[in-house]
Protein backbone atom coordinates (compact mmCIF):
# COMPACT_ATOMS: atom_id res chain seq x y z
CA UNK A 1 0.00 0.00 0.00
CA UNK A 2 1.25 3.30 -0.93
CA UNK A 3 0.27 6.67 -0.64
CA UNK A 4 0.60 10.65 -1.12
CA UNK A 5 0.26 13.36 0.80
CA UNK A 6 0.91 16.86 0.71
CA UNK A 7 2.24 18.74 3.84
CA UNK A 8 5.28 19.87 3.27
CA UNK A 9 7.81 19.41 0.32
CA UNK A 10 9.87 16.77 1.91
CA UNK A 11 6.60 15.15 2.14
CA UNK A 12 4.86 15.74 -1.26
CA UNK A 13 7.69 12.75 -2.31
CA UNK A 14 5.45 8.96 -2.40
CA UNK A 15 6.08 7.35 0.97
CA UNK A 16 6.05 3.77 1.12
CA UNK A 17 4.07 1.89 3.70
CA UNK A 18 6.27 0.82 6.87
CA UNK A 19 4.04 0.00 9.37
CA UNK A 20 1.86 -3.30 8.05
CA UNK A 21 2.55 -5.64 10.30
CA UNK A 22 2.55 -8.13 7.84
CA UNK A 23 5.72 -7.20 5.70
CA UNK A 24 7.79 -7.78 8.84
CA UNK A 25 6.59 -11.57 8.28
CA UNK A 26 9.01 -11.65 5.14
CA UNK A 27 11.69 -9.25 7.12
CA UNK A 28 11.87 -5.98 7.92
CA UNK A 29 11.40 -4.16 4.40
CA UNK A 30 14.85 -2.29 4.04
CA UNK A 31 13.88 -1.63 0.19
CA UNK A 32 11.15 0.82 1.59
CA UNK A 33 13.43 2.37 4.68
CA UNK A 34 15.98 2.68 1.87
CA UNK A 35 13.47 4.52 -0.21
CA UNK A 36 12.83 6.62 2.98
CA UNK A 37 16.63 7.44 3.38
CA UNK A 38 16.21 8.67 -0.22
CA UNK A 39 13.55 11.52 0.71
CA UNK A 40 15.39 15.06 1.20
CA UNK A 41 13.92 15.76 4.64
CA UNK A 42 11.59 13.97 6.34
CA UNK A 43 8.74 11.44 4.81
CA UNK A 44 5.46 12.24 6.39
CA UNK A 45 3.94 8.74 6.93
CA UNK A 46 0.05 8.35 7.58
CA UNK A 47 -1.18 5.76 10.25
CA UNK A 48 -4.53 5.14 11.62
CA UNK A 49 -6.03 8.50 12.26
CA UNK A 50 -3.13 10.80 12.05
CA UNK A 51 0.54 9.98 10.92
CA UNK A 52 4.08 10.65 11.89
CA UNK A 53 7.46 11.99 10.46
CA UNK A 54 9.41 8.73 9.66
CA UNK A 55 12.68 9.74 10.76
CA UNK A 56 15.14 7.33 8.65
CA UNK A 57 18.76 8.73 8.88
CA UNK A 58 21.09 7.88 11.74
CA UNK A 59 22.24 11.61 12.47
CA UNK A 60 18.41 12.41 12.74
CA UNK A 61 17.63 9.21 15.23
CA UNK A 62 20.85 10.50 17.19
CA UNK A 63 19.32 14.02 17.49
CA UNK A 64 15.62 13.37 18.31
CA UNK A 65 17.06 10.55 21.22
CA UNK A 66 19.34 13.30 22.82
CA UNK A 67 16.96 16.08 22.82
CA UNK A 68 14.09 15.07 24.55
CA UNK A 69 13.06 18.50 25.77
CA UNK A 70 11.80 18.98 22.46
CA UNK A 71 10.60 15.31 21.48
CA UNK A 72 9.01 14.18 24.88
CA UNK A 73 8.52 10.06 25.82
CA UNK A 74 5.51 11.40 28.40
CA UNK A 75 3.29 13.22 26.23
CA UNK A 76 1.41 10.30 23.86
CA UNK A 77 2.66 7.00 23.91
CA UNK A 78 5.91 5.41 22.69
CA UNK A 79 4.44 3.33 20.59
CA UNK A 80 2.92 3.72 17.53
CA UNK A 81 -0.65 4.54 18.31
CA UNK A 82 -2.40 7.01 20.20
CA UNK A 83 -3.82 6.24 23.81
CA UNK A 84 -6.85 7.94 25.64
CA UNK A 85 -5.13 9.70 28.72
CA UNK A 86 -6.75 7.16 31.34
CA UNK A 87 -5.10 4.35 29.56
CA UNK A 88 -1.72 6.21 28.94
CA UNK A 89 -1.64 6.64 32.76
CA UNK A 90 -2.13 2.83 33.44
CA UNK A 91 0.08 1.62 31.27
CA UNK A 92 2.98 4.35 31.94
CA UNK A 93 6.21 2.46 32.18
CA UNK A 94 10.24 3.86 32.43
CA UNK A 95 9.70 3.97 28.93
CA UNK A 96 7.04 6.50 28.57
CA UNK A 97 8.28 9.02 31.34
CA UNK A 98 10.45 12.31 30.87
CA UNK A 99 12.43 14.50 33.71
CA UNK A 100 12.01 14.46 36.43
CA UNK A 101 9.62 11.04 36.78
CA UNK A 102 11.86 9.20 34.71
CA UNK A 103 15.38 10.46 36.39
CA UNK A 104 13.80 9.00 39.81
CA UNK A 105 12.38 6.12 38.37
CA UNK A 106 15.93 4.89 36.33
CA UNK A 107 17.77 5.63 39.33
CA UNK A 108 15.49 3.07 41.62
CA UNK A 109 16.81 0.61 38.69
CA UNK A 110 20.35 1.61 37.04
CA UNK A 111 22.56 0.68 39.72
CA UNK A 112 21.29 -3.24 39.18
CA UNK A 113 22.58 -2.55 35.55
CA UNK A 114 26.17 -0.71 35.71
CA UNK A 115 28.69 -2.49 33.57
CA UNK A 116 30.64 -3.41 37.30
CA UNK A 117 27.14 -4.94 38.75
CA UNK A 118 26.17 -6.68 35.63
CA UNK A 119 29.65 -8.01 35.15
CA UNK A 120 28.98 -9.76 38.99
CA UNK A 121 26.34 -11.66 36.58
CA UNK A 122 28.76 -13.46 34.52
CA UNK A 123 28.92 -16.53 36.27
CA UNK A 124 25.38 -16.90 36.68
CA UNK A 125 24.83 -16.41 32.54
CA UNK A 126 28.16 -18.72 31.56
CA UNK A 127 26.26 -21.99 33.81
CA UNK A 128 23.01 -21.50 31.97
CA UNK A 129 24.39 -21.11 28.37
CA UNK A 130 26.44 -23.78 29.02
CA UNK A 131 23.95 -26.29 29.91
CA UNK A 132 21.47 -25.14 26.78
CA UNK A 133 24.30 -25.48 24.81
CA UNK A 134 25.29 -28.93 25.76
CA UNK A 135 21.87 -29.70 25.58
CA UNK A 136 21.16 -28.25 22.05
CA UNK A 137 24.20 -30.49 20.91
CA UNK A 138 23.34 -33.73 22.77
CA UNK A 139 19.60 -33.60 21.10
CA UNK A 140 21.48 -32.70 17.52
CA UNK A 141 19.46 -29.87 17.77
CA UNK A 142 16.35 -28.95 17.33
CA UNK A 143 14.11 -25.30 17.25
CA UNK A 144 16.85 -22.74 18.71
CA UNK A 145 14.46 -20.14 19.97
CA UNK A 146 13.06 -22.69 22.11
CA UNK A 147 16.27 -24.51 23.08
CA UNK A 148 18.87 -21.39 23.46
CA UNK A 149 17.43 -18.03 22.63
CA UNK A 150 14.49 -17.80 25.04
CA UNK A 151 15.44 -19.43 27.57
CA UNK A 152 19.25 -17.75 28.81
CA UNK A 153 18.02 -14.43 28.64
CA UNK A 154 14.66 -15.17 30.76
CA UNK A 155 16.00 -17.23 33.45
CA UNK A 156 18.94 -14.31 33.59
CA UNK A 157 16.76 -11.80 34.13
CA UNK A 158 14.06 -14.09 36.17
CA UNK A 159 17.37 -14.76 38.27
CA UNK A 160 18.19 -11.32 38.51
CA UNK A 161 14.54 -10.44 39.62
CA UNK A 162 14.68 -13.16 42.24
CA UNK A 163 11.65 -15.18 40.48
CA UNK A 164 11.45 -19.08 40.34
CA UNK A 165 13.57 -20.31 37.66
CA UNK A 166 10.45 -23.10 37.12
CA UNK A 167 8.07 -19.98 36.21
CA UNK A 168 10.30 -18.86 33.08
CA UNK A 169 8.24 -21.06 31.01
CA UNK A 170 4.81 -19.35 32.36
CA UNK A 171 6.94 -15.77 31.98
CA UNK A 172 7.63 -16.84 28.08
CA UNK A 173 3.92 -17.95 27.34
CA UNK A 174 2.86 -14.21 28.50
CA UNK A 175 5.78 -12.41 26.36
CA UNK A 176 4.98 -14.23 23.09
CA UNK A 177 1.12 -13.12 24.07
CA UNK A 178 2.71 -9.66 24.38
CA UNK A 179 4.35 -9.62 21.07
CA UNK A 180 1.10 -10.75 19.41
CA UNK A 181 -0.22 -7.04 20.99
CA UNK A 182 2.08 -5.38 19.11
CA UNK A 183 0.78 -6.39 15.95
CA UNK A 184 -2.72 -6.61 14.31
CA UNK A 185 -3.78 -10.24 15.63
CA UNK A 186 -4.21 -11.74 19.47
CA UNK A 187 -4.80 -15.78 19.51
CA UNK A 188 -5.95 -15.70 22.84
CA UNK A 189 -9.82 -14.12 24.16
CA UNK A 190 -10.08 -10.46 25.94
CA UNK A 191 -10.55 -12.76 29.29
CA UNK A 192 -7.93 -15.00 29.21
CA UNK A 193 -6.18 -15.56 32.22
CA UNK A 194 -8.54 -14.64 34.24
CA UNK A 195 -8.70 -10.70 33.20
CA UNK A 196 -11.74 -8.58 33.84
CA UNK A 197 -9.74 -5.28 32.47
CA UNK A 198 -10.31 -3.27 29.52
CA UNK A 199 -7.97 -4.35 26.90
CA UNK A 200 -6.76 -0.75 26.04
CA UNK A 201 -5.88 0.35 29.71
CA UNK A 202 -3.33 -2.55 29.53
CA UNK A 203 0.15 -2.72 27.84
CA UNK A 204 0.03 -3.89 24.30
CA UNK A 205 -3.61 -4.45 24.60
CA UNK A 206 -3.03 -7.91 25.52
CA UNK A 207 -4.71 -10.25 28.58
CA UNK A 208 -1.16 -11.39 29.01
CA UNK A 209 -0.49 -7.91 31.13
CA UNK A 210 -2.97 -8.46 33.11
CA UNK A 211 -1.26 -11.82 33.85
CA UNK A 212 2.33 -10.62 34.35
CA UNK A 213 0.99 -7.50 36.82
CA UNK A 214 -0.77 -10.38 38.73
CA UNK A 215 2.63 -12.24 38.78
CA UNK A 216 4.50 -9.47 39.77
CA UNK A 217 1.91 -8.32 42.29
CA UNK A 218 2.06 -12.03 44.01
CA UNK A 219 6.22 -11.38 43.94
CA UNK A 220 5.64 -7.87 45.44
CA UNK A 221 3.45 -9.69 48.18
CA UNK A 222 6.17 -12.44 49.04
CA UNK A 223 9.03 -10.13 49.41
CA UNK A 224 7.41 -7.54 51.45
CA UNK A 225 7.09 -9.98 54.17
CA UNK A 226 10.54 -11.38 53.17
CA UNK A 227 13.02 -9.42 51.75
CA UNK A 228 16.32 -10.94 49.39
CA UNK A 229 18.85 -10.12 47.33
CA UNK A 230 17.14 -9.25 44.66
CA UNK A 231 15.77 -6.40 42.18
CA UNK A 232 11.96 -7.63 42.98
CA UNK A 233 13.01 -6.85 47.00
CA UNK A 234 14.91 -3.75 46.08
CA UNK A 235 12.07 -1.88 44.16
CA UNK A 236 9.18 -3.33 47.11
CA UNK A 237 11.90 -1.55 49.41
CA UNK A 238 11.69 1.40 47.24
CA UNK A 239 7.79 1.27 47.49
CA UNK A 240 6.76 0.66 50.63
CA UNK A 241 9.63 2.51 52.82
CA UNK A 242 10.79 5.56 51.04
CA UNK A 243 7.46 6.16 48.65
CA UNK A 244 10.15 6.66 45.91
CA UNK A 245 7.54 4.52 43.59
CA UNK A 246 3.75 4.28 43.43
CA UNK A 247 2.02 1.08 43.54
CA UNK A 248 1.33 1.53 39.71
CA UNK A 249 4.60 2.35 39.01
CA UNK A 250 6.36 -0.93 40.48
CA UNK A 251 3.91 -2.75 38.54
CA UNK A 252 4.77 -1.16 34.85
CA UNK A 253 8.58 -1.34 35.93
CA UNK A 254 7.66 -5.52 36.88
CA UNK A 255 6.48 -5.84 33.43
CA UNK A 256 8.98 -3.74 31.28
CA UNK A 257 11.74 -5.80 33.23
CA UNK A 258 10.08 -9.14 32.10
CA UNK A 259 9.49 -8.01 28.61
CA UNK A 260 12.26 -5.72 27.69
CA UNK A 261 14.86 -8.25 29.62
CA UNK A 262 14.19 -11.07 27.68
CA UNK A 263 12.37 -10.73 24.32
CA UNK A 264 15.06 -8.49 22.63
CA UNK A 265 18.09 -10.26 23.79
CA UNK A 266 16.23 -13.55 22.66
CA UNK A 267 15.87 -11.70 19.18
CA UNK A 268 19.58 -10.90 19.17
CA UNK A 269 20.28 -14.35 19.71
CA UNK A 270 17.88 -15.65 17.23
CA UNK A 271 19.13 -13.41 14.26
CA UNK A 272 23.02 -13.91 15.84
CA UNK A 273 22.34 -17.29 15.29
CA UNK A 274 21.04 -17.01 10.84
CA UNK A 275 23.08 -14.79 10.58
CA UNK A 276 26.44 -17.40 11.50
CA UNK A 277 24.80 -19.61 10.23
CA UNK A 278 23.98 -18.15 6.32
CA UNK A 279 27.66 -16.78 6.67
CA UNK A 280 29.91 -19.52 8.10
CA UNK A 281 33.31 -17.70 6.96
CA UNK A 282 32.41 -15.01 9.07
CA UNK A 283 32.01 -17.22 12.03
CA UNK A 284 35.43 -19.46 10.85
CA UNK A 285 37.11 -15.70 11.35
CA UNK A 286 36.04 -15.87 15.04
CA UNK A 287 36.74 -19.13 15.62
CA UNK A 288 40.26 -18.16 14.24
CA UNK A 289 40.26 -15.09 16.10
CA UNK A 290 38.46 -14.67 19.28
CA UNK A 291 39.29 -11.01 19.77
CA UNK A 292 36.90 -10.76 17.33
CA UNK A 293 33.70 -11.99 19.75
CA UNK A 294 32.85 -8.20 21.06
CA UNK A 295 32.85 -6.93 17.35
CA UNK A 296 30.51 -9.77 16.48
CA UNK A 297 28.16 -9.43 19.38
CA UNK A 298 27.70 -5.74 18.27
CA UNK A 299 27.30 -6.64 14.39
CA UNK A 300 24.82 -8.89 15.58
CA UNK A 301 23.06 -6.04 17.27
CA UNK A 302 23.22 -4.10 14.56
CA UNK A 303 22.31 -7.10 12.42
CA UNK A 304 19.13 -7.83 14.04
CA UNK A 305 18.02 -4.97 15.50
CA UNK A 306 15.28 -6.49 18.32
CA UNK A 307 13.77 -3.40 19.03
CA UNK A 308 12.42 -1.71 15.78
CA UNK A 309 11.35 1.75 16.55
CA UNK A 310 10.73 4.41 19.10
CA UNK A 311 7.97 7.16 19.14
CA UNK A 312 8.39 10.38 20.35
CA UNK A 313 6.07 13.79 20.17
CA UNK A 314 7.23 17.38 19.59
CA UNK A 315 6.87 19.72 22.18
CA UNK A 316 7.86 22.76 20.44
CA UNK A 317 7.66 23.89 16.73
CA UNK A 318 10.83 23.08 15.44
CA UNK A 319 12.88 21.59 12.63
CA UNK A 320 14.40 18.57 11.72
CA UNK A 321 16.41 17.32 8.65
CA UNK A 322 15.37 20.23 7.15
CA UNK A 323 11.56 19.92 7.73
CA UNK A 324 9.50 21.93 9.59
CA UNK A 325 7.79 20.08 12.59
CA UNK A 326 5.05 21.28 14.86
CA UNK A 327 4.14 21.31 18.42
CA UNK A 328 2.43 17.45 18.58
CA UNK A 329 3.56 16.15 15.75
CA UNK A 330 4.77 12.52 16.02
CA UNK A 331 8.19 11.15 14.98
CA UNK A 332 9.21 7.99 14.79
CA UNK A 333 12.80 6.84 15.07
CA UNK A 334 13.55 3.81 12.77
CA UNK A 335 16.50 2.19 14.18
CA UNK A 336 16.08 -0.48 11.90
CA UNK A 337 16.67 2.46 9.01
CA UNK A 338 19.88 3.85 11.16
CA UNK A 339 21.31 0.97 11.46
CA UNK A 340 21.67 0.67 7.88
CA UNK A 341 22.49 4.07 6.52
CA UNK A 342 25.06 3.84 3.69
CA UNK A 343 26.55 6.85 5.13
CA UNK A 344 27.57 5.78 8.03
CA UNK A 345 28.04 2.44 7.59
CA UNK A 346 30.16 0.76 4.48
CA UNK A 347 28.33 -1.65 2.88
CA UNK A 348 25.53 -1.67 5.56
CA UNK A 349 23.85 -4.98 4.23
CA UNK A 350 26.77 -7.30 4.74
CA UNK A 351 27.48 -9.16 8.12
CA UNK A 352 30.97 -8.01 9.33
CA UNK A 353 32.16 -9.92 12.33
CA UNK A 354 35.19 -7.16 12.50
CA UNK A 355 33.29 -3.96 11.45
CA UNK A 356 34.99 -1.14 12.82
CA UNK A 357 31.82 1.13 12.96
CA UNK A 358 29.62 -0.34 16.03
CA UNK A 359 28.04 3.33 16.83
CA UNK A 360 24.40 1.40 15.83
CA UNK A 361 21.36 2.45 17.77
CA UNK A 362 19.86 -0.97 18.82
CA UNK A 363 19.99 0.17 22.07
CA UNK A 364 18.54 3.43 21.08
CA UNK A 365 20.19 6.71 19.53
CA UNK A 366 21.28 7.38 23.18
CA UNK A 367 20.26 9.99 26.02
CA UNK A 368 18.64 9.41 28.85
CA UNK A 369 16.10 6.27 27.58
CA UNK A 370 19.22 4.57 25.99
CA UNK A 371 18.53 0.66 27.13
CA UNK A 372 19.08 0.21 30.33
CA UNK A 373 20.19 -3.77 29.90
CA UNK A 374 22.68 -2.88 27.01
CA UNK A 375 25.50 -4.56 29.53
CA UNK A 376 23.51 -7.19 30.48
CA UNK A 377 22.59 -8.47 26.51
CA UNK A 378 26.11 -7.81 25.45
CA UNK A 379 26.87 -10.13 28.47
CA UNK A 380 24.54 -12.85 27.58
CA UNK A 381 25.86 -12.51 23.34
CA UNK A 382 29.23 -12.34 24.54
CA UNK A 383 28.66 -15.12 26.45
CA UNK A 384 26.95 -17.38 24.27
CA UNK A 385 29.52 -16.41 21.49
CA UNK A 386 32.78 -17.94 23.62
CA UNK A 387 30.89 -20.65 24.95
CA UNK A 388 30.02 -21.82 21.13
CA UNK A 389 33.95 -21.05 20.07
CA UNK A 390 34.85 -22.89 23.03
CA UNK A 391 33.07 -25.89 21.58
CA UNK A 392 33.47 -25.14 18.02
CA UNK A 393 29.79 -25.56 17.67
CA UNK A 394 29.06 -24.58 13.91
CA UNK A 395 25.01 -23.82 13.22
CA UNK A 396 23.23 -24.89 10.16
CA UNK A 397 20.07 -23.78 9.55
CA UNK A 398 17.42 -26.76 9.02
CA UNK A 399 14.19 -24.50 8.72
CA UNK A 400 12.97 -21.16 7.74
CA UNK A 401 12.47 -19.01 10.49
CA UNK A 402 8.64 -18.30 11.55
CA UNK A 403 9.04 -14.25 12.30
CA UNK A 404 6.26 -12.30 14.10
CA UNK A 405 3.66 -10.42 12.72
CA UNK A 406 4.67 -6.83 14.41
CA UNK A 407 6.25 -3.37 13.28
CA UNK A 408 7.88 -3.26 16.75
CA UNK A 409 9.62 -5.97 17.01
CA UNK A 410 12.28 -8.02 14.89
CA UNK A 411 11.16 -11.40 16.96
CA UNK A 412 11.21 -14.98 15.36
CA UNK A 413 9.62 -17.24 16.77
CA UNK A 414 10.98 -20.35 15.65
CA UNK A 415 13.44 -21.29 13.36
CA UNK A 416 15.73 -25.00 13.46
CA UNK A 417 19.39 -25.37 13.80
CA UNK A 418 21.67 -28.22 13.68
CA UNK A 419 25.14 -28.56 15.36
CA UNK A 420 28.26 -28.97 13.48
CA UNK A 421 31.64 -29.19 14.11
CA UNK A 422 32.97 -26.94 11.15
CA UNK A 423 31.53 -24.21 9.22
C1 LIG B 1 19.52 -7.10 22.61
C2 LIG B 1 18.83 -6.73 23.64
C3 LIG B 1 18.13 -5.43 23.81
C4 LIG B 1 17.77 -4.48 22.90
C5 LIG B 1 18.03 -4.51 21.41
C6 LIG B 1 17.08 -3.41 23.60
C7 LIG B 1 16.58 -2.27 23.01
C8 LIG B 1 16.06 -1.21 23.70
C9 LIG B 1 15.62 0.03 23.09
C10 LIG B 1 15.65 0.35 21.60
C11 LIG B 1 15.18 0.85 24.07
C12 LIG B 1 14.61 2.26 23.92
C13 LIG B 1 15.70 3.27 23.88
C14 LIG B 1 15.22 4.69 23.71
O1 LIG B 1 14.01 4.96 23.77
O2 LIG B 1 16.08 5.57 23.52
C15 LIG B 1 15.32 0.12 25.32
C16 LIG B 1 14.96 0.60 26.55
C17 LIG B 1 14.94 -0.18 27.68
N1 LIG B 1 15.45 -1.46 27.82
FE1 LIG B 1 16.35 -2.57 26.42
N2 LIG B 1 17.02 -3.74 24.93
C18 LIG B 1 17.65 -4.95 25.09
C19 LIG B 1 17.84 -5.63 26.27
C20 LIG B 1 17.35 -5.24 27.48
C21 LIG B 1 17.50 -5.98 28.70
C22 LIG B 1 18.26 -7.30 28.85
C23 LIG B 1 16.85 -5.28 29.64
C24 LIG B 1 16.82 -5.73 31.08
C25 LIG B 1 16.04 -5.43 31.95
C26 LIG B 1 16.29 -4.07 29.04
C27 LIG B 1 15.57 -3.09 29.66
C28 LIG B 1 15.21 -1.87 29.10
C29 LIG B 1 14.52 -0.82 29.83
C30 LIG B 1 14.06 -0.88 31.28
C31 LIG B 1 14.35 0.24 28.94
C32 LIG B 1 13.72 1.61 29.21
C33 LIG B 1 14.82 2.59 29.56
C34 LIG B 1 14.32 3.99 29.81
O3 LIG B 1 13.27 4.38 29.29
O4 LIG B 1 15.02 4.72 30.54
N3 LIG B 1 16.63 -4.10 27.72
N4 LIG B 1 15.87 -1.12 25.07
Amino acid sequence: MRSTVDMTPAATVETPNVTDPSLYLRGIPHGCFAQLRAIDGLAWHPYEDGGFWAVTHHADVRFVSRNPELFSSAIGHTNLWDLEADALEARRSLIDTDAPDHTRLRRLVAGAFTPKNIRLWEETVRAITIDLLDEFVSQGGGDWVDMVAAPLPIQVILTMLGVPVEDADYLVELSNYLVEGTGDAQSIPPDAFGNTTELRLLPFNSPASHALFEYGEGMRQHRQDDLQDDLVSHLVQAQSEDEQMSRSEYRNMFHLLVFAGNETTRTAISHGAMALAASPGEWQRVLDDRSMINSAAEEILRWATPIMHMRRTVTTDTELAGTSIAKGDKVVMWYASANRDETVFEDPFRFDVSRANSDHFAFGGGGPHLCLGAFLARLELTVLLEEMAKRSLCLEQTSEPVRARSNFVHGVLSVGMQPRTSP
